[in-house]
């Protein structure tokens, strides 16, 4: 009777009962363990990336000789376009390709390629043998162009850009609502604005604010340069603009940023040698392409130059360009704030009067802001001195401001902007 009904369990028994199975030094063990778990956390963080985070194996782990015989192994494939899939969705899927040296096939699919990923018009991969699809293939782009693309995104964030509130809130304007709430146009029933022109004297941060745009954005970004577009031959330029723009339609949204554009944005004229000239030939496949027979899709359109007046009205038109943003020179809130930028990175002084340093740089650039710091810091190393000081700064101040006066090409540029 008394050993079916046993009396409970006190708070005694229950910590006796949790002692059960460890051993004396378990407490104290587990604590070295956690501790040394940290200590290695704290080593990792130190050194920082190691040649093994990017999945690479250590040399000494390499066996190239397997590896290339692997790679013998391995069939060549042919490149075919997939012209007709005949009953998809079914499993007796057949697909007619086209090489173009032998001719039409009806063919299979491979082992290693599902039905999904193969679609009418496609370039795809076949064996020699028996002509069966091994791998979907994407769009043929010239080298040159797919190089423009940029997948490393560029270190600089809107907080790396001192003034400039107005611009930067315009460019987003265009560039970020329309992806992420293009319902809203949708409901006023207008269409988004699609490209923007940011205009300026040099070194005001035009690049600088579109590697900011590069650097939040999903969307693929595209850096064309606009003497990369001009070539040797005549029609290359306005191919390499129809590719960019087809590589861009591949995607599903797609920033295209033409950085100095005056390179081919050249206003047209006659040159009086009879032919037209093979540049502006390349301009006007860009404004072909910004509102011609394809839809622009998803593309958003940004251009930057320092001559917005030698540009061809043509490319300047509302609905190819609806925005022009101007870069002016920045305010003193602004020039605080970009000498805070440029001097947060370095090892000032404590308590250095950005105010009083703005003050004293009227008219200047960021790009001249950015010398004077660097200039700050060189006269410390003179001084063979770790820290910058304000004096450093004022002297610096000194000699870029009125030293460089005479190449200062800013107000020339004021005229044209
Ligand atoms: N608003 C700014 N905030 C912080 N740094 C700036 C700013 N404007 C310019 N700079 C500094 O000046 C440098 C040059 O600027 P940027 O390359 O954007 O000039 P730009 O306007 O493209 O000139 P250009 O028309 O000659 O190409 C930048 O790398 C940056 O260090
Ligand atoms: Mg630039």
């Amino acid at each position: 009777m008394k050993e079916n009904n046993p009396p409970p369990l006190d708070k005694d028994d229950i910590a006796m009962l949790k002692t059960y199975g460890i051993g004396p030094y378990s407490t104290s063990v587990k604590k070295v363990e956690k501790k040394i778990q940290e200590i290695s956390k704290n080593i990792n963080d130190l050194c920082g990336t190691k040649e093994s985070d990017t999945g690479v194996a250590p040399p000494s782990q390499w066996d190239i000789i397997a590896d290339r015989k692997m790679a013998q192994e391995e069939q060549p494939l042919q490149v075919a376009r997939c012209t007709r899939i005949i009953s998809p969705n079914t499993d007796e899927a057949k697909y007619v390709i086209n090489m173009k040296q032998s001719g039409k096939f009806v063919v299979g699919l491979g082992d290693q390629v599902s039905p999904t990923d193969i679609e009418e018009g496609m370039r795809v991969g076949v064996d020699l043998k028996k002509y069966q699809i091994q791998m979907p293939l994407p769009l043929r782009v010239d080298p040159t162009v797919s190089m423009m693309m940029v997948e490393e995104k560029p270190n600089v964030t809107y907080n790396d850009v001192g003034g400039c509130k107005d611009q930067i809130k315009k460019l987003r304007e265009v560039v970020e609502l329309p992806m992420l709430h293009p319902e809203k146009f949708v409901k006023l029933g207008i269409d988004p604005p699609k490209g923007v022109l940011c205009y300026g004297p040099p070194g005001t941060g035009k690049t600088l604010l579109a590697k900011a745009v590069a650097n939040r954005t999903d969307a693929c970004f595209i850096r064309v340069i606009g003497s990369e577009l001009v070539q040797k031959y005549v029609g290359e330029g306005a191919r390499m603009v129809r590719e960019i723009f087809q590589l861009a339609r591949s995607k599903k949204a797609c920033i295209l940023f033409f950085d100095e554009v005056d390179a081919i944005g050249g206003a047209r004229f006659d040159d009086g040698s009879g032919g037209d000239n093979e540049v502006q030939r390349t301009m006007l496949e860009i404004v072909n392409q910004l509102d011609g027979f394809d839809a622009r899709g998803n593309i958003k359109v940004l251009m930057a130059t320092n001559r917005p007046d030698t540009l061809d009205p043509a490319l300047l038109r509302p609905g190819r360009l609806d925005r022009k943003v101007e870069f002016g020179l920045p305010d003193l809130e602004g020039r605080v704030q970009i000498f805070q930028i440029h001097a947060r990175t370095m090892n000032c002084e404590r308590d250095i009067r950005f105010q009083l340093l703005a003050r004293l740089c009227p008219n200047s650039t960021g790009a001249e802001i950015g010398s004077v710091c660097t200039e700050a810091g060189m006269f410390a190393i003179r001084a063979r001195r770790k820290t910058v000081t304000e004096k450093d700064f004022l002297d610096a101040v000194n000699k870029v401001v009125r030293g460089y006066k005479k190449f200062s090409s800013t107000p020339k540029y004021m005229v044209y902007n």
